[in-house]
């Protein structure tokens, strides 16, 4: 098992000796290692099962660090980078050589971020290398937002998990990269949307897709439970599961079904307050998932704030 803490020293140690550590951020907890170096990469790919056409996140502690490891960013994701850094952003830079094509997937761009959470900032500013970290589960389950999610399931393939508490944001950063003059979304998360378009103006959110996707984050079946996920009408769905007999568990957005009888249940923020819901989600997931239900039944949120980003991690647990 691995060992849980807030040991800035040990996790610095670690990462020096090539090692992996879980590394807590504002949106979900990461699987870190050493940017620079190919074996910790490599390790990074195998420890999560993920395969090498999926691409990292390079984690920095400043924006000025960020210039060893890239060229100058084009004006709009500078204005970006400094309204929204330290922050939930993610952005597509062209990347220096002393960035390998193993952790770029052999692009020639980098995303990049420096995450606004107290932990990793004091552990990256005392590192002289910046940190590769995925989301910390394995490939194609649930993003991580609390140190016991990653014990679950890594906490045999490595040796520490810092501990940063429970992830503020709960969805990943949004990911943002510039194609001949237009800003482009590739992933919907932490950062709003209409937060981005006062900087920028209008942006591209780009349609998912599940084959050759551009950002493989966006293939559909990302964030899938283990347990039958259903999208939809509760009430419907209910009825038509309680019908058939098997053992149903609700998410909802803020209503209480418990007058249908689900056999588990969780209620993303009573208030429909956006913000709790999207801190919760993850969580919520992974506990129904391990409840003793045959399948979860969820329903959509209204598509403002973090609506759209929640439904869309929603659909790609819903798709097969
Ligand atoms: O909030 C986050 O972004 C978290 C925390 C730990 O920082 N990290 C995270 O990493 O979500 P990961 O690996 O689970 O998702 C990174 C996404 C992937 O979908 C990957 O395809 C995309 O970023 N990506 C990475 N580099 C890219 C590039 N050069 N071009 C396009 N997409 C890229
Ligand atoms: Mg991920």
């Amino acid at each position: 098992m691995a060992q849980i803490g807030k040991d800035i020293g040990k996790a610095k140690e670690l990462l020096e000796a090539g090692q992996l550590i879980g590394f807590p951020t504002e949106t979900v907890y990461g699987l870190a290692g050493n940017a620079l170096s190919t074996e910790a990469v490599i390790k990074i790919y195998e420890t999560k099962n993920r395969p090498n056409f999926d691409p990292l996140i390079v984690h920095t502690g400043s924006i000025d660090q960020i210039s060893k490891y890239t060229y100058p960013f084009e004006g709009e994701l500078q204005k970006l980078a400094e309204r929204f850094w330290p922050g939930p952003l993610t952005l597509l830079l062209k990347k220096k050589p002393i960035i390998s094509d193993h952790v770029t997937s052999g692009l020639d761009t980098v995303a990049v971020r420096v995450p606004d959470h107290p932990l990793a900032l004091d552990l990256l500013k005392s590192l002289d290398f910046p940190l590769a970290a995925p989301s910390a589960n394995p490939f194609g389950y649930i993003s991580p937002t609390r140190p016991e999610h990653i014990q679950d399931q890594l906490g045999e393939k490595i040796p520490y998990i810092l501990d940063g508490g429970e992830c503020s944001v709960g969805l990943e950063s949004t990911i943002i990269g510039i194609e001949e003059g237009q800003v482009i979304i590739y992933r919907l998360g932490g950062t709003e949307i209409s937060a981005i378009e006062e900087i920028v103006g209008k942006v591209l959110i780009l349609p998912q897709s599940s084959s050759n996707p551009k950002s493989p984050g966006m293939l559909k079946s990302h964030y899938a439970p283990r347990k039958s996920f259903i999208l939809g009408e509760i009430e419907a769905l209910a009825e038509k599961y309680n019908a058939s007999g098997a053992k149903f568990a609700i998410l909802s957005f803020d209503k209480d079904y418990s007058d249908l009888e689900p056999h588990a249940s969780f209620i993303l923020s009573k208030t429909g307050n956006f913000a709790e819901a999207a801190k919760n989600l993850f969580s919520a997931m992974r506990l129904l998932d391990q409840s003793d239900v045959s399948v979860i039944l969820a329903e959509e949120l209204p598509e403002e704030h973090f609506g759209k980003a929640i439904n869309d991690r929603l659909r790609r647990a819903a798709a097969k």
